[in-house]
C-alpha cells in the first residue's frame, strides 16, 4: 500500500492539464509511477481499487490510453466501464452538465478523451468526482507524465535537458510536453513551420512557469534548433479531427520529418528519440530511427500505464 501522506493532498482532484499541479506536485505522481512500475516487475498484486468504478468517456479512439486505464484500473480490483459516443449521450441529446452530473452519482472517477478541454472542465465541475484528461484538442497531460518518466529513466533526471519537438507546434502533445517541461525545469523547443508554431497563449501560461524552474523554451523553424537536444519528439503530422488536412501538413512538415540526419544534427550521440503514438513511419519519423537503438518508443507506450495508475492512485 501506499503510504497515506503520499496521496493524501491529490485526493478527489482531476487532471486536466499540468498548469494546475505544482513542480513538486508532478514530482511526486512521478514517484508514485516508479513504485507501480516496481510493483508490476516484481508481480506485486495489490486491489487498490477495490469496490470503485471509473467512466472511460470516449469521443476519438485510443489503444494506449484506454488500454492503460482498462487494465491499470481492473487489475487493482476496480471496475472500468468503457462508454464511446456510440453509447452514451455527450452534449448532443443531453448536456455535458446533465451526464456529468448522473456519472458523478455512479463512478469514482471519469476519463475523458474528445475534442473540447471546456467539455473536460464541465465534466470536472459538475461531477464531484476526479476527471481525467486521456486527450483533447488542447491538452494530453496523462501522455507528457509518462515522457516525463521516460525522459527521468533514459538519463537518470529530466530538469536540464533539452528535449525538441518536431512537428505541429499547435497540437495537443507539444502544447502538454511545453507545460510540463516549463514546470519542471527541462528545456523544451519547439521546431516547426512558422505556421505551425504554438499559439501565444500557450506560451504566455508557461513563461512564469518556465522563469521559475529556469526551463528555456524556443520555438524556431530552424532544423538548427535540436543542436544539443537529449531526446528528439515528433507525433502524427494530422491529429484525430484533423484528416482533411493531411496534404497540408504534408507538404509543411515533410521538412521536419525525424530521420538519421535530423539526429545527428543534435549532436548528441546518446540523443533518444520518442514519439507518443502511433506513429506514421514514412511522414514524421522514418522507419530507421523509429525502429532504432536510440528509440524509446516501447518504454514510453508502457510507461503510460504506470504513471495513469499512479494518477489514479494519488487522486482516488
Ligand atoms: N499516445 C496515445 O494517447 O495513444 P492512444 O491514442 O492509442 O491512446
Ligand atoms: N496529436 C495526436 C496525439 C495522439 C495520441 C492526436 O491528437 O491525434
Amino acid at each position: 500500500m501506499l503510504p497515506e501522506p503520499f496521496n493524501a493532498p491529490f485526493k478527489g482532484r482531476s487532471l486536466l492539464t499540468w498548469a494546475d499541479y505544482s513542480p513538486e506536485e508532478i514530482g511526486r505522481f512521478l514517484g508514485i509511477a516508479r513504485q507501480a512500475k516496481a510493483e508490476s516487475r516484481r508481480g506485486e498484486t495489490h486491489a487498490r481499487f477495490l469496490g470503485k468504478t471509473l467512466a472511460l468517456v470516449f469521443e476519438k479512439r485510443s489503444t494506449r490510453t484506454r488500454c492503460s486505464f482498462e487494465t491499470a484500473f481492473g487489475e487493482e480490483g476496480g471496475h472500468p466501464v468503457f462508454l464511446s459516443t456510440d453509447d452514451i449521450q455527450l452534449g448532443t441529446k443531453e448536456s455535458v452538465e446533465d451526464t456529468a452530473r448522473v456519472l458523478g452519482r455512479m463512478f469514482s472517477a471519469i476519463q475523458f478523451r474528445g475534442f473540447s478541454q471546456k467539455h473536460a472542465e464541465t465534466l470536472a465541475a459538475y461531477s464531484g468526482v476526479p476527471v481525467y484528461n486521456g486527450l483533447t484538442d488542447s491538452f494530453h497531460p496523462t501522455q507528457a507524465l509518462a515522457d516525463v518518466m521516460t525522459l527521468e529513466e533514459a538519463f537518470g533526471s529530466a530538469a536540464g535537458r533539452k528535449l525538441a519537438f518536431c512537428g505541429d507546434g499547435r497540437n495537443n502533445v507539444a502544447r502538454s510536453l511545453m507545460v510540463i517541461c516549463a514546470k519542471l525545469g527541462i528545456h523544451f523547443t519547439v521546431v516547426s513551420p512558422k505556421a505551425l508554431f504554438p499559439d501565444g497563449d500557450i506560451r504566455a501560461l508557461c513563461a512564469p512557469f518556465a522563469a521559475a524552474s529556469k526551463a528555456e523554451i524556443t520555438v524556431g523553424d530552424d532544423l538548427a534548433l535540436v543542436k544539443g537536444a537529449d531526446c528528439l519528439y515528433t507525433d502524427v503530422w494530422a491529429s484525430m479531427g484533423e484528416e482533411s488536412r493531411k496534404a497540408e501538413r504534408q507538404a509543411l512538415l515533410a521538412p521536419y520529418q525525424v530521420n538519421e540526419a535530423l539526429l545527428a544534427k543534435t549532436g548528441k550521440p546518446d540523443c533518444i528519440f520518442m514519439h507518443c503514438l502511433p506513429a506514421i513511419k514514412g511522414e514524421e519519423v522514418t522507419h530507421d530511427v523509429f525502429e532504432g537503438t536510440q528509440s524509446r518508443v516501447w518504454d514510453e507506450a508502457e510507461n503510460r500505464k504506470h504513471t495513469i495508475k499512479a494518477i489514479m492512485l494519488a487522486t482516488l
